[in-house]
């Protein structure tokens, strides 16, 4: 598959994917989308591909947001009938395999949008996340508002959003927005080495293990359970459950199959 705005590759069972505007700091117009979207459907329809990694080329940006050269040129109609922004849950959310967003500089507006859809986000001392759409006269519209919420408090980021202030990394790590900071230099080798150590599970289980943890995020306490227990259930089907727990009785390393 060609595309235009990103880099794909695959290293072993990890498909590793570049935004690659460096020039605009990797900000996303609908040909990033398009590419997005048709990377990540492939990496879920390929069996061998077992988790991926998203980052920015350039050592200052992993995305500084919506295009605004992009925007600036459509009115409100034009937003409305098209949907604007909704590709992005169908594109990139709707992933079922996990991946890691590698953020390595500014991820503001769309691009912070971008790094939270990622199951988990790896940062280097370098980022800077943020929500600056007011000062262009709008607000959030890739998730924003509702999953840094959710990830940062209330507090935080309200003040965030109202002033569009940047968070560094230190206080990303703090406030639960990132999972952990790494050097600049060692971020994508980091990230690589993480993909890789999820790559090695049972990959149904991974599937399901990120399921589970959305839906603690999605959805209230009682529902959440219920779904922790049915999906639990259902993986004890699976040939890699047998073989887990055969080889740890046996004191061996287990053979994944994959179903
Ligand atoms: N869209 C389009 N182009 C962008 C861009 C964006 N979001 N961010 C940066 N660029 C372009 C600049 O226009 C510039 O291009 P030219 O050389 O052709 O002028 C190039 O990238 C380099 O940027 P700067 O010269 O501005 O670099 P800097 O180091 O001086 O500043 C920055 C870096 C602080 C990140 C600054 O570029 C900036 O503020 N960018 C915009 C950030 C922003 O407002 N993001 C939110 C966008 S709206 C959104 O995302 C809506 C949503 O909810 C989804």
């Amino acid at each position: 598959m060609t595309y235009e705005t990103i880099l794909v590759e695959q290293r072993d069972a990890v498909t590793l994917i570049t935004l690659n505007r460096p020039q605009a700091l990797n900000a996303l117009n609908s040909q990033v989308l398009k590419d997005l979207s048709a990377a990540f459907a492939a990496y879920d329809a390929d069996a061998s591909q077992l988790c991926a990694v998203l980052t920015g080329s350039g050592d200052k940006a992993f995305a500084a947001g919506a295009d605004i050269k992009e925007m600036v040129e459509k009115d409100a109609a034009d937003f409305f009938l098209e949907d604007f922004f909704s590709g992005w849950q169908t594109g990139v959310v709707a992933t079922r395999k996990p991946w890691i967003a590698a953020v390595n500089g500014f991820a503001l507006g769309g691009g912070c949008e971008l790094a939270m859809m990622a199951d988990f986000i790896i940062a280097s001392d370098t980022a800077k996340f943020g929500q600056p759409e007011i000062k262009l006269g709008v607000a959030p519209g890739m998730g924003g508002s509702q999953r840094l919420t959710r990830a940062v408090g209330k507090a935080k980021a309200m003040e965030m959003c109202l002033t569009g202030r940047m968070m560094g990394a230190e206080e990303a790590e703090r406030s639960g927005l990132v999972a952990r900071i790494v050097p600049a230099a060692e971020l994508l080798d980091d990230a690589l080495k993480t993909a890789q150590a999820i790559a090695s599970m049972p990959p149904m289980a991974t599937m399901i293990n990120k399921e589970m943890v959305n839906i603690a995020f999605e959805t209230g306490l009682a529902q959440g359970l219920l779904t922790e227990r049915r999906l639990f259930q259902i993986l004890t089907a699976t040939q890699d459950r047998i073989e887990g727990m055969t080889a740890f009785v046996e004191k061996r390393p287990a053979q994944w199959k994959g179903r």
